[in-house]
C-alpha cells in the first residue's frame, strides 16, 4: 500500500464511518422525522467547527454474535466544536447503530470527552436518543452508565451540563440527563421513564401509552423533568445555544456580557400603573419582565411547570441575570411544593454559575392545606429558603405588592443576605393578610357583637386599620429591610445601576464537605 493508498483508505473510512447504521436505518430515521445523530451536530455547533473523536472505535462484544456486526464510531459520536466561538464538548447518540444502545466502548467515548470538558473547563452537550443499555453486553452497559453518572455528578456546578432528549431515553439512562443542568425534550418524538408502558402494565396493571407516560408534555408539566418541550429538534438545539448565550464556560468565570445597544437607562412610564388598584386582582408578573429587561427577551425555564412561580434568564444592559417571580395570574402567585422546588433549583443553577438573581415579590404566603402539608410543603419551602441563604451571587429583589408571612422571609429577603432590597409604593409586607389577622386578633370581639350589620362594621373598620399599618413597605423601610421604596417607572435603572455596583462583590460561607440541603 503506497502513501495515497493510505490517505484512501482514512478517507474511505471515515465515509463508513459517517454513514453510522448505514444508508437504509439512515433513511428510516429520517422517516419518523427525527434528524441523524451528526445532523443535529451539525445545527448545533458553528459551522465548520466540530473536531469529532474515536471515529474508528468498534465494541469488543462477543455475545449473541455481535462480534459479526460492527460499526465503526459504535453508535456515539463525541468530540467538540464552538458555540458562538467558545468551546463546547458534545456527545450524540446515533439510533441507526444498535438503537443507539450503550456499550462499554460507548460509554468510554463519553466518558472522554466529559473528562477532557472538565479539564478545560467547557460546557459539554449530551443528544440523547438510544434504546438503553446495550443488551448483549450486559453489565458492561450498566458500569458504563455509572461511570458517565459518576462524571456528571463530579462536572454538576462546575461546567454547564444540558441534556436534549430527542428520541427514546428510558431504564437507567434516564439518570444522566436528570444529573444534568437543562433537560431540553422534543415534542412528539422522545420519552423519558425509569420502566417503560409494557412492565408497567405487568407490574401494576396500569395501561398507558409511552407518550402519556414519559412524553415531552407530561415532563414539563407534570414531573419538571423538562425544563423545555421544544416544538422539534431545531428548536430543541435553538434552546441549547440560547441557553449558553447567559452562563460562563465554567463556575470559576463570568457570565458573558454583550454590548446592548438599545437605551440602557430608560424609564419605563407604564410600571407605574401596572399593579391593578383592587390588591386582588391578578396580573401577568411577565408583562413586567418584558418590560423590564433588554429586548423583551425572557428565557422562561419550566414555563409550563409550576406557573404560580416565574423563572429564567434575561440580560439588563447586556449583563445576563437569572430572574425568579412570583405569578399572581396563577394560583394568586402563592408558593407550594412544586413552585417551591422549580425555583430553588434555578437559585441554585444561577449561583453555581455566577448569575446574579433578580427577584420580583408577589406573594401571599405557602399554600394551606393538608395535600401540602402532608406532601412535604415544610421541606419544599425549605429547599427555597436554602437555596437563597447559601446563594452568594448578587441578590436584588423588588417587592412589587404581597410579601407575606414565612413567604416573605422566603423570597430573597434582607436577612437572607439579599444586596439590595427594593420595594414599589403597591407593596404590602406584613405577617399575613387583613383578613387573617383580624380574624385571630379580634376574633372574641367580633363574636361579642350581636347584630351582623355591626359586626360588618366593625370588621372592616379593623381590616382599614391593620390595612394603612401594615399593607404597606414603609413599616419594613423603617426597620432597613427595604433599601429603597423606588418608583416603578424607574425600576430598570435602579436594577441595572445595582447590577454595576455588586459585580465586584465577594462573599464566601463557611468552608465544609458540603451542606445538608433538606432533601
Ligand atoms: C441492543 C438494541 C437495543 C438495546 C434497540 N436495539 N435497543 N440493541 N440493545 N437496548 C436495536 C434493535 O435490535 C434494532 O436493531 C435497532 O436497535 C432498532 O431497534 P427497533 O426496535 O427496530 O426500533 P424501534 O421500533 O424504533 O424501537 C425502539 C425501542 C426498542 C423502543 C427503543 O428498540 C426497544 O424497546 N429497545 C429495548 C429497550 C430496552 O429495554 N433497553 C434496555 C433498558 S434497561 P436492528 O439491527 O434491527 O437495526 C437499561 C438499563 C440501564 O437501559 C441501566 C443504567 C443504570
Amino acid at each position: 500500500m503506497n502513501n495515497q493508498d493510505k490517505i484512501n483508505e482514512l478517507l474511505s473510512k471515515r465515509e463508513e464511518a459517517r454513514l453510522g447504521g448505514g444508508v437504509k436505518r439512515l433513511e428510516k430515521q429520517h422517516s419518523q422525522g427525527k434528524f441523524t445523530a451528526r445532523e443535529r451536530i451539525d445545527m448545533l455547533l458553528d459551522e465548520g467547527s466540530f473536531e469529532e473523536y474515536d471515529m474508528f472505535i468498534t465494541h469488543r462484544c462477543n455475545n449473541f454474535g455481535l462480534e459479526k456486526t460492527k460499526f465503526l464510531g459504535d453508535g456515539v459520536i463525541t468530540g467538540r466544536g464552538t458555540i458562538d466561538g467558545r468551546v463546547v464538548f458534545i456527545f450524540s447518540q446515533d439510533f441507526t447503530v444498535f438503537g443507539g444502545s450503550l456499550s462499554e466502548t460507548f460509554a468510554k467515548k463519553i466518558c472522554k470527552v466529559m473528562d477532557q470538558a472538565m479539564k478545560v473547563g467547557a460546557p459539554i452537550i449530551g443528544l440523547n436518543d438510544s434504546g438503553g443499555a446495550r443488551i448483549q453486553e450486559g453489565v458492561m452497559s450498566l458500569a458504563g452508565y455509572a461511570e458517565i453518572f459518576q462524571r456528571n455528578i463530579m462536572a454538576s456546578g462546575v461546567i454547564p451540563q444540558i441534556s436534549a432528549i430527542f428520541g427514546p431515553c428510558a431504564g437507567g439512562a434516564v439518570y444522566s440527563p436528570a444529573l444534568t443542568d437543562v433537560v431540553i425534550m422534543s415534542k412528539d418524538t422522545s420519552y423519558m421513564f425509569v420502566t417503560g408502558p409494557k412492565v408497567t402494565k405487568t407490574v401494576t396493571g396500569e395501561d398507558i401509552t409511552t407518550e402519556n407516560l414519559g412524553g415531552a408534555s407530561v415532563h414539563a408539566t407534570k414531573s419538571g423533568v423538562a425544563h423545555f418541550r421544544a416544538d422539534n429538534e431545531e428548536e430543541g438545539i435553538y434552546l441549547i445555544r440560547k441557553t449558553l448565550e447567559y452562563l460562563p464556560q465554567n463556575n470559576l468565570e463570568e457570565p458573558p456580557i454583550t454590548e446592548y445597544k438599545g437605551e440602557q437607562e430608560r424609564e419605563i412610564d407604564e410600571l407605574n400603573s401596572i399593579i391593578p388598584e383592587s390588591t386582588n386582582t391578578p396580573y401577568d408578573v411577565k408583562d413586567i419582565i418584558y418590560k423590564i429587561v433588554d429586548d423583551e427577551e425572557f428565557l422562561e425555564f419550566h414555563r409550563h411547570y409550576a406557573k404560580n412561580i416565574v423563572v429564567g434568564f434575561a440580560k439588563m444592559d447586556g449583563m445576563p441575570i437569572g430572574i425568579v417571580a412570583n405569578q399572581p395570574n396563577f394560583l394568586a402567585g402563592v408558593l407550594d411544593i412544586k413552585a417551591s422546588k422549580k425555583a430553588a433549583r434555578f437559585v441554585r443553577f444561577c449561583d453555581a454559575f455566577n448569575v446574579p438573581l433578580v427577584t420580583f415579590v408577589d406573594v401571599p404566603g405557602f399554600l394551606p392545606g393538608s395535600n401540602q402539608e402532608h406532601n412535604g410543603i415544610i421541606l419544599e419551602g425549605a429547599k427555597l429558603l436554602f437555596a437563597y441563604g447559601e446563594a452568594t451571587v448578587p441578590k436584588i429583589t423588588i417587592t412589587l405588592r404581597k410579601s407575606y408571612g414565612g413567604a416573605h422571609d422566603v423570597m430573597s429577603s434582607k436577612q437572607l443576605r439579599g444586596d439590595l432590597n427594593y420595594a414599589w409604593p403597591t407593596a404590602e409586607i406584613a405577617v399575613m393578610g387583613e383578613k387573617g389577622a383580624i380574624e385571630i386578633l379580634e376574633g372574641k370581639n367580633i363574636n361579642n357583637i350581636e347584630e351582623k350589620s355591626k359586626k360588618l362594621e366593625y370588621i372592616t373598620q379593623k381590616e382599614a386599620e391593620y390595612r394603612t399599618k401594615f399593607a404597606n413597605p414603609y413599616e419594613a423601610a423603617r426597620f432597613g429591610f427595604i433599601d429603597d421604596v423606588i418608583e416603578p417607572r424607574n425600576t430598570r435603572i435602579r436594577i441595572i445601576k445595582g447590577l454595576r455596583a455588586l459585580a465586584t462583590k465577594k462573599e464566601i460561607n463557611p468552608p465544609k464537605k458540603h451542606n445538608n440541603l433538606p432533601l
